[in-house]
């Protein structure tokens, strides 16, 4: 939907600004035999609770990692210790200081080669940014970043395997298995050596720190990679269609302080949630506020449903309103980073990436979105794919 208003006053209530919600509503499902969970309180109940254990894709396979596995499938305490050593990286100042500068940094070199070719494409933009802020914290700096983005880009043909046929799927394990090598001998080994030699504040440092083998060190590198890269190279994307699409909310962005700015990309990922379901498993019989979960039963967090339900979210749940969590008192971005334990440790990191570079973007003279992105479905990923925007803008 093209719109040239932002809701004031008393709104539509048939109003709908998810652009994602159609696809979504065709490709989003929950593993076999989970119990799917829509309601807000309830999920973040589920995801609050002690008793229930990370049980997202592939992790019943990535749990033999045992305490050497990636932070993502670990629980407990040692998920506990293992999310306090890397809360360094992810706070406030560190993002104000540090991965700050690269936002800019980066976000002005792909801007100025932008111009200098008139225009480009917006998904190869977000992408570049989001590995070079994201390889940063994790430490992959000792290699060539471009070359880097292309080989992280040929492991994630992992993620497209689930649904394959076995006879395309097992060659397809092969080619990624030798995509994987490739970027742990280019990219992963060579910076595990120079912090071997030299300790940095970075993840790499912090694992090799805690006596991680390599192979182990590879798999949280590429658990970054789809938790830190991918994510954001989509959110991006889709933030700047709303902006593009909505020329109220777009001249309120521009305008915007940080805080203003941050208030409508929470809101845009509300409503266009990257991440589409949580599953968790419970341990024991938990009690989950008004609700239960019975020992060994599986749970799904539907994200996209704990987002738009009204009871949280306040009236007109499907309209894009940054004002709606200041009003009705609820963090920004609802359930989209999840909740808990396990809540996504990058959410500030990824929001203001977003925000510098379409800061910087929306700032370029002459300014158009020639070509819309198509949008398909990762069913690996449980999450919306854009490629192929366009933007022009005047050489320079
Ligand atoms: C718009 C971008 C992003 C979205 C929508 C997103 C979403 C999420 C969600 C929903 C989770 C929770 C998973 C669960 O509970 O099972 C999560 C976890 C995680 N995210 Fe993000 N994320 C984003 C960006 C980032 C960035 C930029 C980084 C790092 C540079 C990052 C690193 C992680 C890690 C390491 C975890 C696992 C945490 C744990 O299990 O304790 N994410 N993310």
């Amino acid at each position: 939907m093209t719109s040239t208003e932002l809701p004031v006053g008393p709104m539509d209530p048939t109003r709908d600004d998810r652009k994602s919600a159609p696809l979504a509503a065709q490709r989003v499902h929950a593993d076999p035999g989970a119990r799917v969970i829509g309601n807000f309180r309830l999920g973040r109940a589920i995801l609050r609770s002690g008793q229930m254990l990370q049980a997202g894709a592939g992790s019943e396979q990535m749990k033999k990692g045992g305490d050497f596995g990636p932070v993502f499938f670990l629980d407990g305490d040692i998920h506990r210790q293992r999310r306090t050593a890397i809360a360094r990286y992810f706070t406030p100042r560190a993002i104000s200081t540090r991965h700050r500068l690269v936002m800019e940094r980066t976000s002005d070199e792909l801007l100025t080669r932008m111009q200098a070719n008139g225009g480009g494409q917006l998904d190869e933009l977000s992408y570049k940014l989001a590995v070079a802020v994201a390889a940063e914290i994790v430490g992959l700096t000792d290699s060539d970043q471009a070359g880097m983005a292309r080989r992280i880009q040929a492991t994630l043909l992992g993620t497209r395997l689930r649904g394959m046929h076995p006879v395309v799927r097992i060659p397809a394990q092969a080619v990624t298995a030798v995509h994987a090598l490739r970027f742990f001998s280019r990219d992963v080994r060579p910076a595990i050596r120079s912090r071997r030699l030299e300790r940095r504040d970075d993840v790499i440092s912090h694992l090799i720190d805690e006596g991680y083998p390599d192979k182990a060190i590879l798999i949280e590198c590429m658990t970054y990679a789809v938790a830190g890269m991918v994510t954001t190279r989509e959110f991006i994307v889709m933030a700047a269609w709303h902006l593009f699409d909505n020329d109220a909310l777009r001249a309120r962005f521009a305008a915007g302080d940080d805080a203003d700015q941050t208030a409508i990309l929470e809101e845009i990922l509300r409503l266009e949630p990257v991440a589409a379901m949580l599953h968790r498993r419970a341990s024991g019989n938990a009690e989950l506020g008004t609700d239960s979960a019975k020992e060994g039963e599986l749970l799904a967090v539907n994200i996209r449903a704990a987002n738009v339900d009204p009871e949280t979210v306040g009236e007109c749940p499907h309209a894009l309103d940054p004002d709606r969590a200041e009003r009705m008192k609820v963090v920004g971005s609802f359930m989209s980073f999840g909740d808990g334990s396990h809540r996504c440790p990058g959410a500030q990191v990824a929001i203001s990436e977003t925000r510098v570079f379409l800061d910087r973007l929306l700032r370029l003279p002459d300014l158009k979105l020639e070509r819309t992105p198509d949008m398909t479905w990762c069913d690996g990923l449980m999450s919306y794919e854009l490629r192929g925007a366009r933007v022009s803008c005047a050489r320079a």
